[in-house]
């Protein structure tokens, strides 16, 4: 079965009124290969504005956190519901500047996964390594640890959207070469068909994230278990475009 192609842009705390129409309108007029599924995650008080502006069903919007209760005392939160309200379809979970900053663990990541999905948002979840641990040469363990929590409360992937993004590699300009990429993606799959099965593997796509931009996402092209790219500061340029269509 192929996998469609995904794009996601995660604009994290950036954005305007303005520059985020201008982001949406560049897209809405682009040629845009029309195989390629392509997700936009402002900031929360831009949802309901940025899916007001979208043109294309081949793209869509997505949150960039949610809660794991849908409404009630949890002042700041975004719930999945008012996510799904304003007609957005996705959510990012376990980006590493939320476990980072913001203190998230595995464990309350793989609950906020199960609780999206069982609202019916897709969850892009993010699971990649620090430096340290990339020089320990831990980062298989620490992405399969990250994905077993999750294994352990969620059975149905098919709304779920891996994304490898080691945390070396973001926001820093430099990217894993995509034959690691590829490595790492292929041992991912082989360890979802381990713990899920042969189907759940081939069907689940697997991003790379960390410093994708215009002119390196042609590189990932070959790479067969590479299935797109969230993307943090190219998806607020011109370059996403390239990044969008680096597989035609
Ligand atoms: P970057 O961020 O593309 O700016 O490196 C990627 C991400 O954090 O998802």
């Amino acid at each position: 079965m192929a996998r469609t192609f995904f794009v996601g842009g995660n604009f994290k705390l950036n954005g305007t009124k303005s520059s985020i129409k201008e982001i949406v309108e560049r897209l809405n007029n682009a040629k845009l290969d029309p195989k390629v599924e392509v997700v936009l995650c402002p900031p929360a008080p831009y949802l309901d504005y940025t899916v007001s502006l979208v043109k294309k069903s081949q793209v869509s919007v997505g949150a960039q956190n949610a809660y794991l209760k849908a409404s009630g005392a949890f002042t700041g939160e975004n719930s999945v519901d008012q996510i799904k309200d304003v007609g957005a379809k996705w959510v990012i979970l376990g980006h590493s500047e939320r476990r980072q900053y913001f203190r998230e663990d595995d464990q309350l990541i793989a609950e906020k996964t199960a609780f999206a999905l069982s609202q019916g948002v897709g969850v892009i979840l993010c699971i990649g390594e620090t430096l340290d641990q990339k020089k320990a040469g831990t980062t298989l363990q620490v992405v399969e640890r990250k994905l077993q929590d999750v294994i352990d409360k969620v059975k149905d992937w098919s709304n779920v959207v891996i994304a490898y993004e080691p945390v070396w590699a973001i926001g820093t300009g430099l990217a894993a070469t995509p034959e690691d990429a590829q490595e790492i993606h292929h041992s991912i799959r082989e360890f979802l068909a381990k713990k899920l099965g042969e189907k759940t593997a081939q069907e689940t796509r697997i991003l790379y994230g960390g410093s994708a931009n215009g002119k390196n996402a042609v590189t990932f092209k070959d790479k067969p278990d590479v299935d797109g790219f969230l993307v943090g500061g190219a998806s607020l340029k011109p370059e996403f475009v390239d990044i969008i269509n680096s597989r035609s």
